[in-house]
C-alpha cells in the first residue's frame, strides 16, 4: 500500500519544524508541569493571537481536552447538547460520561452542524428538579463530516448560548482547518463570536502529540480548568515538549499553512471526484479538510485492498478520505485514479482521465 493513505489527519508524520522545537527544547533541566519558560512563550503566542485575556492550558489528547475543558464548566446534573455525531458522544468512549458522571444530549443535525433552533428545542425542563439542566452546548468546529460553521453561525449559537446560560464548548480538534477555509482570525473565530472555551487542535496539524485548552476570554470555568485538568490526566510533567511544539506550530503561521495545504487537497481531491459524479457523489460539502462519498457497494472492499481508510457509513455506501498538512498533489492524483479504476467503468462518463 502507498505511504500516504487518507484514513485520517493524524496518520501524518510530525511537521519538520515540530521535530526541530522538540530537539531544541531537549537541553538541560527546567521546572515541570507548565512552570517553564517554553510554556509561558507558548501562553504569549496564543495571546498574541486572541489578547491579554485569554487564558491556554495544554493537554496530551483531544478527548481528554474535550473531557476536561466541559467538566470544569458544569456540574454533574448539567447536559451538554451535541451534534448526534459530535466526536465527543460517539468517538471517545463514553469519556465524558464516565469522567463528569453528566449526560450528553446528542440531536440529529444535517450535515454535521447545530443549529440555534436544535439548541431551543432542547431547553426543556428548566427548574424542574426531575430533569438534567442544560448545561453547555458543543460543536466541532471543522464538524466531523468536513463542514465548517460559518461566523455568523456561531455568532448565534453563541447568542442562544449567552440567552440560555450555556457553556459554549467548541472541539476544535481542526479548528486550523475551519479559521483557514473561512479566511478569518481567531479573534473573529472565537471572541466575536461568543466562544466560551475550545480546543485547538495540534495533533491532526503537524505535531507529534497535543492539544491546547484555549478560553479566548475570562470565563468562571477557567478557576476550575487546572484542577479538571490534573483529575482528568491531562497534565503533562514535562509540559516543556507539548509546549514548544506549540510555539512552533503558531510561529510564523506554520498552523494556517498546514491547515491550508491540507483543505487544498481535499478540494482537489473533491475535483477529481466531481467528474464522476454520476458513480462517486459527495456525502457533504467539502469545506475543509474531509471528502465524503458516496461510493457503489461494490466499489468499497477492492478499494480498501488498495487503499487505507474508513467507511463513514457502510450501509450507505460513504468513504471518509481525510488529507493532512503533508498530502501532496500526487498523492491525490494517485488515490483519485485507484478510485477511477475501481468504480465500476461501464457507468463512468469518459473524460480526459480514461483517454
Ligand atoms: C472532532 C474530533 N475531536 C477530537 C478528536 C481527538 O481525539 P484524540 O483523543 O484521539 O486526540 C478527534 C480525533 O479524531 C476528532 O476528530
Amino acid at each position: 500500500m502507498p505511504d500516504v493513505h487518507f484514513a485520517s489527519d493524524n496518520n501524518a508524520g510530525v511537521h519538520p519544524d515540530i521535530l526541530a522545537a522538540l530537539t531544541s527544547a531537549n537541553q538541560g533541566h527546567v521546572p515541570g508541569y507548565g512552570d517553564d519558560e517554553y510554556t509561558q512563550r507558548a501562553e504569549r503566542a496564543f495571546r498574541a493571537l486572541l489578547g491579554d485575556d485569554a487564558r491556554v492550558f495544554f493537554a496530551f489528547n483531544g478527548t481528554g481536552a474535550n473531557v476536561v475543558a466541559l467538566a470544569a464548566g458544569l456540574r454533574p446534573y448539567q447536559s451538554v447538547i451535541c451534534p448526534e455525531a459530535a466526536h465527543l458522544a460517539v468517538d471517545e468512549c463514553g469519556a465524558y460520561e464516565r469522567f463528569a458522571g453528566a449526560k450528553l444530549i446528542d440531536v440529529p443535525v444535517e450535515n454535521g452542524k447545530l443549529t440555534p433552533d436544535d439548541v431551543e428545542r432542547r431547553m426543556r425542563g428548566i427548574g424542574d428538579q426531575h430533569h438534567v439542566q442544560p448545561g453547555a452546548i458543543s460543536i466541532s468546529q471543522s464538524t466531523e463530516v468536513g463542514t465548517v460553521y460559518t461566523v455568523a453561525e456561531l455568532r448565534a449559537l453563541g447568542e442562544v448560548a449567552r440567552k440560555s446560560d450555556l457553556l459554549f464548548h467548541v472541539d476544535g480538534a481542526r479548528l486550523a482547518n475551519a479559521a483557514v477555509a473561512l479566511g478569518v482570525d481567531l479573534r473573529t473565530l472565537l471572541l466575536e463570536t461568543g466562544v466560551d472555551v475550545c480546543t485547538f487542535g495540534g495533533t491532526k496539524n503537524g505535531l507529534m502529540f497535543g492539544e491546547a485548552i484555549v478560553f479566548p476570554k475570562y470565563h468562571p470555568a477557567v478557576d476550575a480548568l487546572l484542577y479538571t485538568r490534573k483529575q482528568g490526566m491531562q497534565l503533562a510533567s514535562k509540559m516543556r515538549f507539548v509546549a514548544v511544539q506549540f510555539e512552533a506550530l503558531l510561529h510564523d503561521d506554520l498552523w494556517r499553512r498546514n491547515a491550508a495545504q491540507a483543505n487544498a487537497m481535499a478540494r482537489l481531491l473533491a475535483a477529481r471526484l466531481r467528474d464522476l459524479d454520476d458513480v462517486v457523489q459527495l456525502a457533504y460539502p467539502v469545506e475543509a479538510n474531509g471528502v465524503f462519498a458516496v461510493l457503489p457497494l461494490d466499489a468499497v472492499e477492492p478499494l480498501q485492498r488498495e487503499r487505507r481508510f474508513y467507511m463513514w457509513d457502510a450501509q450507505r455506501g460513504v468513504a471518509r478520505w481525510m488529507t493532512a498538512w503533508d498530502t501532496t498533489e500526487q498523492d491525490v492524483h494517485t488515490f483519485a485514479d485507484a478510485v477511477w479504476r475501481i468504480a465500476p467503468p461501464q457507468k463512468r462518463v469518459p473524460t480526459k482521465v480514461d483517454a
